[in-house]
């Protein structure tokens, strides 16, 4: 069984869609052990709490250094035996030592799909403000591993979603997370979980797809 701990720091809408993959046996093989947020306020810590999964917060704020707080989150996560972190709308950046700690058992999902509109400084809302301004008709969302770049890990899945003529941002970032986000990293997961998916030559190859 796939041990993950999920990281998240607000809404936790795609918390919400693990579990409920994982709830209605849609992610096999998979549990989740641990939800960790580093906002207290962060609304994703009580969806996990009502599903009886044990959530936490572990603030940069409670820290003296950025260094203390690394080592921290890295401690955690290894006290809980995790086979896979998720970083669910994790708006921390992961230090160098749980990416080695960690190789190729991070997975991230982005609101775009990579290579665009990626890297610094693209999160949340701006994606898809960047994406409007450039007046693309199609963007998305990927489902990759983390590496020590910014958005540059090896891709596992990717959707693409439309753009209309008269979305706001807020209304394109919706329809990505229903028609995209909440599909992909579920199944991202249910994929690691049952040993389909292999990083090659820094390129991803899920044995499904062959089959
Ligand atoms: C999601 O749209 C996710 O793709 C994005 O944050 C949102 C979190 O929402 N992540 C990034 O922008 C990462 N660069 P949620 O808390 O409701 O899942």
């Amino acid at each position: 069984m796939l041990r993950i701990a999920v990281l998240v720091s607000g809404g936790g809408t795609n918390l919400q869609a693990i579990i409920d993959r994982l709830e209605d046996g849609t992610i096999r093989n998979a549990c989740i052990r641990l939800v960790l947020s580093n906002n207290k306020n962060a609304y994703a810590l009580k969806r996990a709490e009502e599903h009886g999964i044990p959530a936490e917060c572990l603030s940069p704020k409670d820290f003296d250094s950025r260094q203390q707080y690394n080592k921290a989150l890295l401690k955690r996560l290894q006290e809980e035996n995790v086979d896979l972190i998720v970083l669910a709308g994790f708006m921390v950046v992961i230090p160098p030592e749980i990416i080695h700690a960690f190789k190729n058992r991070i997975i991230n999902i982005h609101p775009s799909l990579i290579p665009s509109f990626c890297g610094t400084g693209y999160y949340g809302l701006r994606v898809h403000e960047a994406a409007l301004k450039k007046g693309v008709r199609v963007s998305g969302a990927t489902v990759h591993f983390v590496d020590e770049g910014t958005d540059t890990g090896p891709i596992i899945l990717q959707k693409a979603v439309g753009v209309r003529q008269d979305d706001t941002p807020e209304i394109l970032q919706r329809r990505i997370m229903e028609e995209a986000e909440w599909q992909i990293m579920p199944k991202a997961i249910d994929l690691i979980a049952r040993g389909k998916v292999h990083v090659e030559n820094g390129r991803v190859r899920i044995e499904e797809e062959d089959e």
